[in-house]
């Protein structure tokens, strides 16, 4: 019988789907109907000394949509405007209330070690399970020297790792920002300074768009706009990769996350090397309940590769990730096209045209394919709606 039990640096998940540091997890209302409906644990809006200011500007969000449907944010909200004595006294009530739920502060300070000191010790004294350094938020914070600002540098981010660690009395994951050019950089010096693992990523960051009929940003504050953090399903590619890199350079836990919709970009997550996942943007979007849909989703699969659990999934994509000189350049592919599912709508034939390879054309309404022209690139079974064009091994 396979088992969505994870355990993760002795931290036991019942499920291993846990509520990202966003708007579902703002409230200790919100964190405690998330855990009726099945979540295996929260993240917990970022806590910051009570005295550092939050003003939050208005409207904050932007999308990008697909037919009406939301793929992705762009957001410029800060971070959690309740007290540190809220949070303490909220973390007490759920673990009484759920005591086999995840709890996970995630905090962020000044540059000051007596401020990290402070929030740690506070938060020390409460049940919570674990630490997430936010070293990463790209908007707002960065401008206080503090969020991406910290993420971006490995003096700064192992400075605060070490002073965190030197009072955490429990595990400390440090969520990495993907807005940098080698994420390991970051993730190989906070494991020097003794993190205990990786939350990754944060939101992207990113610019949404302009509005044609205005002229104004899409995410437009009285005329006014400013990049925020992309989030959702756009930016899914990035948070694997991301996650994948970091998993290349290190053995240490990863709670891994960046557009997961579905039990099937979980899967994903976890053989990039991810031990539980995080999600945020689809909970926004569609709701807590999703919980349901992800967990049996997971099993049935688990049970349909004859898998027991996820540890069984973990990495499994890792040594197929390899650097470019190294793949195998005898291998090719050509493209084999079914008759009977072409419509002949001709997308195949102007991809390969358009993309200088004119191997495909069209006559009397059939594909016909010149092999001598054809450089197995797949772009035409990738454009083709109909499923028709399958690339086979020479
Ligand atoms: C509106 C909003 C607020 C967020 N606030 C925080 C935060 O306070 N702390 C944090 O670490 N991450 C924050 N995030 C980032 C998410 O935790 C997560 O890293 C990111 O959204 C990618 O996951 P997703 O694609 O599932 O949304 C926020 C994201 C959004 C959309």
């Amino acid at each position: 019988m396979a088992s969505l039990k994870t355990s993760v640096l002795g931290i036991e998940f019942e499920n291993p789907f846990i509520l990202a540091s966003a708007p579902p997890t703002a409230s200790i209302e919100s964190i405690d109907k998330a855990f009726e409906l099945g979540w295996g644990g929260a993240v917990l809006k970022t806590i910051t000394p009570d005295d550092l200011e939050m003003i939050e500007a208005s409207p904050r969000y932007a999308s990008l949509k697909e037919k009406n449907k939301i793929i992705g944010f762009q957001n410029i909200e800060l971070l959690s405007h309740k007290t540190i004595q809220y949070w303490c006294d909220g973390i007490r009530y759920l673990k009484e209330k759920h005591p086999t739920k995840v709890i996970i502060a995630s905090i962020m300070s000044p540059v000051d070690r007596k401020c990290w000191h402070e929030l740690v010790h506070k938060l020390n004294d409460t049940p919570i399970d674990a630490y997430e350094l936010n070293f990463s938020c790209p908007h707002g914070m960065p401008e206080k020297g503090i969020g991406m600002a910290i993420g971006t540098t490995t003096e700064i981010s192992t400075l605060i790792t070490g002073w965190v660690k030197d009072v955490a009395t429990k595990p400390v994951f440090v969520k990495l920002t993907p807005n940098v050019t080698d994420i390991t950089r970051i993730s190989k010096a906070v494991e020097r300074a003794n993190a205990d693992g990786f939350a990754a990523i944060n939101t992207v960051q990113g610019f949404m768009g302009i509005d044609l009929d205005t002229l104004e940003p899409n995410l437009c504050i009285d005329g006014h706009t400013t990049y925020g953090g992309c989030s959702g399903e756009i930016v899914r590619p990035i948070g694997l990769r991301c996650v994948a890199q970091i998993r290349q350079s290190s053995d240490l836990p990863i709670l891994g996350m960046g557009g997961i919709t579905n039990w099937q970009d979980a899967v994903q997550y976890f053989a990039v090397g991810s031990d539980a996942v995080q999600i945020c943007t689809e909970v926004m979007v569609n709701g807590y309940g999703i919980i349901n849909g992800l967990k049996k989703g997971l099993l049935n699969y688990l049970e349909e590769k004859g898998m027991n659990s996820i540890s069984e999934l973990k990495n499994i994509a890792i040594a197929k990730i390899t650097a470019h000189k190294d793949l195998n350049k005898k291998y090719f592919v050509n493209p084999k096209i079914d008759k009977e599912k072409c419509i002949s709508c001709g997308k195949c034939t102007r991809i390969c045209e358009e993309s200088e390879y004119n191997a495909l054309s069209m006559s009397e309404k059939e594909i016909k394919l010149d092999k001598d022209k054809c450089q197995g690139c797949s772009l035409c079974s990738i454009a083709c709606p109909q499923n028709a064009i399958s690339m086979e091994a020479n």
